[in-house]
């Protein structure tokens, strides 16, 4: 396990051991075993939870964060989305009718970048492994997202307001970091978000699971040779189009996240979860 950290981290220049590392940890699986796998490597790692407010099961998962820290004598601080925002999961949720999902990867990614931005970080790791990054090309690719689909390279460097994200567990797989978890005792949280049902990562993930059954090694195929032959050129097509299209980045006028209209997305968003009205020009 440690050795395919490495050599991702290697491979894909993610960082060095002079970074400073913010590492979000959910309490999961994947974030747990990246966690413990770093500080036995030795790098600089700051691990930062964010409450979502999803009643026991975030409640459980804060538990589970602060009992590794407390073991391992490891960093971490804990955001509590209500307490510095003012909304939660299901009140975005009921207010918005967007799906939970797309709702909460937006906050923590938007939580994420603010934490690491504050404290000088230089880089933002996260525990997705090579099932979530596979089951997430084959979703964007079934509607030729592309942005979605460059999403999926391990490594996107850092730009005017956005710090540089690494993804250091690609080359491996749930099953193993699974295994990691039990056979170290690590603390874990295994239960799955009460709103991940019906989820199309769950859906991508079995119908990969069913190719892997026949033609072992699927799974590794389908990520690396995407990275090595599309990845590149769909990289410079969308470059391009920015160019082209002349989208320049503004900064929002409530938090300065670069947005390319007045407001960023989390401040439109939360606007509206807590009724308030912005004022437009
Ligand atoms: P998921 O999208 O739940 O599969 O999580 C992917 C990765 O995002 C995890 O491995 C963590 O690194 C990070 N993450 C997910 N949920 C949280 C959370 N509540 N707080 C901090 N990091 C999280
Ligand atoms: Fe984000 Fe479930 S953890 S919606
Ligand atoms: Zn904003």
């Amino acid at each position: 396990m440690k050795r395919q950290v490495e050599k991702a981290v290697r491979r894909f220049q993610m960082f060095t051991h002079s970074d400073k590392i913010l590492l979000p940890v959910s309490g999961g699986k994947d974030s747990i075993a990246l966690w413990d796998i770093l500080l036995k490597l030795h790098f600089k790692v700051h691990a930062l939870h964010v409450q979502l407010g999803i009643s026991e099961y975030s409640e459980k998962s804060a538990d589970i964060t602060k009992r590794f820290s407390e073991e391992k004598n490891a960093k971490l601080t804990i955001v509590n989305i209500n307490e510095e925002y003012g909304f939660n999961i299901p009140l975005a949720v009921e207010k918005t009718k967007l799906p939970a999902c797309s709702i909460c990867g937006t906050t923590k990614r938007y939580v994420y970048n603010k934490f690491a931005q504050k404290e000088n970080m230089d880089v933002i790791v996260t525990g997705h492994n090579m099932d979530d990054l596979a089951a997430q090309l084959r979703h964007s690719s079934s509607t030729w997202d592309l942005e979605g689909m460059l999403a999926t390279y391990p490594v996107r460097p850092g730009k005017q307001g956005l710090i540089k994200r690494a993804k250091p567990l690609v080359y491996l797989t749930e099953k193993e970091t699974l295994t990691y978890v039990i056979t170290q005792k690590l603390p874990v949280f295994l239960e799955e978000c009460p709103f991940s049902q019906g989820a199309w990562s769950i859906v991508e993930k079995q119908e990969l699971n069913r190719i892997e059954n026949k033609k072992p090694g699927f799974k590794y195929q389908y990520l690396t040779q995407f990275y090595k032959k599309a990845y590149p050129a769909i990289y410079e097509f969308e470059e391009k189009k920015k160019i082209k299209n002349d989208i320049k980045l503004k900064s929002c006028k409530i938090c300065g996240a670069p947005t390319v209209k007045d407001y960023c997305w989390f401040c439109r968003t939360r606007a509206k979860i807590l009724d308030i009205k912005l004022e437009t020009n």
